[in-house]
This record gives C-alpha cells, sequence and structure tokens, in this order.
C-alpha cells in the first residue's frame, strides 16, 4: 500500500448550512471535512492541526486500529485531547475495505462539524465492474444552538431526559430552512440550494448512504429508483432490494442505483424517524432532500414521487434478510457479557444512562490505554470496563435495553455478528442466526429489547462500546472493553502520544 498523507485543520466560524448562520466547527474551511479517499492497505495519515480554543480528538469510525489502538481518537480511553492550538498526527494502516467515517470523539463537536467520510476501494470488491461511478451521501441531524447550551439542558431536571430535537436535517450539509420559524434577528437565508446528484441515463451508481447524527435515525430513497443494498459497513452482501432504507445513527450502507429513468429530477430523501423522538421542534420538517438530475436538466419543477412501502420505524434493516457475500462461518461463543441498558433519575433528580447500573464518567487526563500501559488492571467502576484477558476468545455481547427508546450501539475497534433481537428483556437464545449472519459495527438494541452481538477478541486494545446518540453519551452510556492487556503492553506507543497527556490545557 501507499502512504495516504491527509491535512485537516479544525477551526470555528460562521456557516449556514441550511441558509441559518451559526458558529460551528469546520475541517479545512470545509463542512462536511474533506473525503478521505483511500486503498486497501494503504497507511493513512491524519496531521491535525487544532485551531480551536479548545481540545479536539479524531476517530476514524469502523478502523479496526490493530496494532496501533492509540490511534483510535477517543479522550478518556486512548489519548489525552490534542490542546488547543497543537498539531497530532494519527497513522495507521487499513487492511479493511467500505464505507466508514471520521469524526472527533470530544464532547459534542461531531454533531457541529467535525466530521467526514472515510472510504477504503478494495481492488477485489465483488461488485466493481458493476457500478460506473460512487457518490459519498453523508445525512444528519442540524441543530442551531450550541452544542454545549444543549447539553447542558438536556443534563438538569426540567428536560426529564428529553432529548433536544434537531432544528432541520443535511445531506451533504446542505438543506434550506424557512427562516420565518428562526427567531428574530437571526442571520438567516430561506430556499438555499438542495444538494445535487448527476445522473447520466444508463448508468449505474454507488451510493455510500452515512448517517452521522446526533440523534436521528432516517429512512433513505430516491423517488422512482430502487435500490440494492451491496454492504453494511464494511461487509460485502449478495444484491438485497429495497426502495426505503432505514438506517440509524453512525450506520453505513452502500447501494446501487440504476440511472433508467426518464430524464427529469428527482427527489432524494433522508427522513427523520420523528416517531423515535421524545419531543420534537414544531417547525422541524423531518422531510431532508436532496436532488438527483439526469443529465443535469435543470430548472423543471420536480415532482413527489415518494415510496409508499412501511417500514418499521427505529429499528434496524432486518439482519437476516442480508446476506453476507461471502459465507460467514460463526465460532461457538465461549462466554456472555451482560450489558444491561437503563435510564433513571440521579439523587439530583437528573436522568442519567446506566450500564450495568453504573454511569460512565470520561477520565480526561487518564485514559484507559495509558492505565493499562502502567501496569493498572483493574478500573474504578464508573469507568465501565469489561476486561478480556484472553486471546482469541469468542464473546457474545448480551444487550438488555429496559429503556423505552432504541440504542444504536457501537463497538470500536471490531465488527460483530447480528446474531438476532427481539422484544421484553429475556432474550430468545434459540432463535439466533449463526448460519450466515452479517457482520458490523454499529446495531441498534430495540427500546424494551435485547440484541445479541458475538465477536472475536483479538484486537488488544482499549475499545469504546457505547450508543452513538450524542445526548446518550453525554448521559454516560459508555461502556470499554480493554482486550489483551498483556499483549498491549508489548506494543509500544509513539512518543508524541504520550506527550499528550502532559500538556497543560487538557
Ligand atoms: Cu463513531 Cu465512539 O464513535
Amino acid at each position: 500500500g501507499q502512504e495516504r498523507v491527509f491535512n485537516l485543520t479544525i477551526s470555528r466560524k460562521f456557516f449556514a448550512p441550511d441558509g441559518f448562520s451559526r458558529d460551528m466547527f469546520l475541517i479545512n474551511d470545509q463542512f462536511p471535512g474533506p473525503l478521505i479517499n483511500v486503498t486497501k492497505g494503504d497507511t493513512v495519515v491524519l496531521n491535525v492541526k487544532n485551531d480551536l480554543d479548545e481540545d479536539t480528538t479524531i476517530h476514524s469510525h469502523g478502523m479496526f486500529q490493530r496494532g496501533t489502538p492509540w490511534y483510535d481518537g477517543v479522550p478518556g480511553q486512548t489519548q489525552c485531547g490534542i490542546p488547543a492550538g497543537q498539531t497530532f498526527s494519527y497513522r495507521f494502516q487499513v487492511c479493511q475495505s467500505g464505507t466508514y467515517w471520521y469524526h472527533s470523539h470530544s464532547r459534542a463537536q461531531y454533531i457541529e462539524g467535525i466530521v467526514g467520510g472515510l472510504v477504503i476501494n478494495d481492488p477485489e470488491d465483488p461488485y466493481i465492474n458493476q457500478y460506473d461511478e460512487e457518490y459519498v451521501v453523508l445525512i444528519q441531524d442540524w441543530y442551531h444552538t450550541d452544542s454545549k447550551i444543549l447539553v447542558r439542558k438536556f443534563l438538569t431536571p426540567e428536560s426529564q431526559g428529553n432529548e433536544p430535537s434537531p432544528d432541520n436535517g443535511l445531506i451533504n450539509g446542505k438543506n434550506s430552512f424557512n427562516c420565518s420559524s428562526a427567531s428574530p434577528g437571526s442571520d438567516c437565508y430561506s430556499d438555499t440550494p438542495l444538494e445535487q446528484f448527476n445522473f447520466v441515463q444508463g448508468k449505474t451508481y454507488r451510493f455510500r448512504v452515512i448517517n452521522t447524527s446526533a440523534f436521528s435515525a432516517f429512512i433513505f430513497s430516491i423517488d422512482k429508483h430502487e435500490l440494492e443494498v451491496i454492504e453494511v459497513e464494511g461487509m460485502i452482501t449478495k444484491r438485497h432490494k429495497v426502495h426505503r432504507l432505514p438506517i440509524n445513527v453512525a450506520q453505513r450502507y452502500s447501494v446501487i442505483v440504476k440511472a433508467d429513468k426518464p430524464i427529469a429530477s428527482y427527489f432524494m430523501r433522508a427522513e427523520m424517524e420523528t416517531s423515535c423522538f421524545a419531543v420534537v421542534s414544531p417547525t422541524l420538517n423531518p422531510m431532508v432532500k436532496a436532488i438527483v438530475t439526469y443529465e443535469k436538466s435543470s430548472n423543471q419543477t420536480l415532482s413527489e414521487n415518494p415510496w409508499s412501502d412501511i417500514v418499521t420505524e427505529c429499528v434496524d434493516l432486518n439482519p437476516n434478510e442480508l446476506v453476507p457475500y461471502h459465507p460467514q462461518q460463526v465460532p461457538d461463543a465461549d462466554y456472555n457479557i451482560n450489558v444491561i441498558v437503563s435510564f433513571r433519575p440521579d439523587d439530583k433528580n437528573v436522568t442519567l444512562a446506566f450500564i450495568n447500573n453504573s454511569t460512565y464518567v470520561i477520565d480526561l487526563k487518564y485514559p484507559t490505554l495509558k492505565k493499562v500501559f502502567d501496569g493498572m488492571n483493574h478500573f474504578v467502576p464508573n469507568q465501565n470496563v469489561f476486561l478480556i484477558e484472553k486471546n482469541k476468545v469468542v464473546v457474545d455481547i448480551i444487550l438488555i435495553n429496559t429503556d423505552g427508546g432504541e440504542h444504536p450501539f457501537h463497538f470500536h475497534g471490531h465488527v460483530f455478528w447480528v446474531l438476532g433481537s427481539g422484544n421484553g428483556t429475556k432474550p430468545n437464545y434459540k432463535n439466533l442466526n449463526t448460519k450466515n449472519p452479517i457482520q458490523r459495527d454499529t446495531a441498534t438494541v430495540p427500546a424494551n429489547g435485547w440484541t445479541i452481538l458475538r465477536f472475536v477478541s483479538n484486537n488488544p486494545g482499549t475499545w469504546g462500546f457505547h450508543c452513538h446518540i450524542e445526548w446518550h453519551v453525554e448521559s454516560g452510556l459508555v461502556a470499554q472493553f480493554v482486550t489483551q492487556p498483556d499483549l498491549i503492553r508489548k506494543l509500544s506507543p509513539p512518543a508524541d502520544w504520550n506527550a499528550l497527556c502532559s500538556k497543560p490545557n487538557n
């Protein structure tokens, strides 16, 4: 592979993705940040220059970071933050392929602009000759209020644990907004242009769809056009036709779309699943749109032709409908780890999240990986550590959700087989799909339900396991796996990584 260097300069500026101007984060003055597009086997170097007046990190979501766990980019777990004004380089080899993304893992920075797509091409991808071009589609919810204010308000008794409602949604950082519903005096332009994708009739396209939201699950579709799913988070699948594709926070899919319709323009839709919200802003338009246009045909009025298939909201596209292209041999589990999710008010009446009765509290000054290098094998309860000492053991995570909301759980440094899920808090072990299940890195546990995820623990490191809804990270719905600490200690982290923790303002 080649060495591929990307310089990412992070700054804070006024910007108006949907016409509503607000103070937010930009990478190289862009939003979303530049696409990182590399090939399997390459070594990726991210030179991150922090031009903010606060610390930051970059996490490459879905990367295994095998042998380089210190570059996973998680403050409190794998590194100390990059201090204001400083530069830090992440350097890792990619031995996987597919659709990923990168984002800040510090506080709620990613939901305010520190985000971009990460695509790893594989010359041996079985579909590589079955499409002509590809597009990356980042879809996300969007807030007009500073995240620090939203978090502060959320973590009060008054919120009753109801997550802030988005003000809008974006496709590749664009949408329009009706400024008559913006507060008076705001700097706002209505009817800013939508993102546009160009089609040439007769060609075939691969869309890499990435949900980079803080909170919202979406249903993705293109009017009149069928989608064929071919990839789930790096795993190639057999073609699976859908019209409306549910995609939860942090999940990704590749779909093949044929440009075989009459020359015209069509809406692409990312519809927010507001039925999973606790409260919905009255001015929110949940139907986020972009335009797919044939032969750059402009100026015509678009007609509304939404697909009307019923999709069960707030749960993943049924994993049993997706078949891995390369059949999977799933080993038997050596043991189970129970992860019980609940929410309840603490003694100050602030609703917090609990994993096995413990709310995660971030230890910014002394990240877990450093503790392991310093010889520690025991961690205080609020670190929510699951320790796996043996190498190559097969572990089932039995995720039991006693909460009335669903949670997209992401596991760092790994993929897991999604063996089954259901309602109620008593998992049904009899109907698990161990024949040929898909693997992914982010799966939704249903409201008042369970999900069983199986993985092979063979990647020494300290790996986050958390609900990817940013509000739930803030309320402590975070755990971490410390895998093979003895093997971690045989690795040597770079000096500048160690130095991050001794810098002031951390
Ligand atoms: Cu997208 Cu903990 O990460």
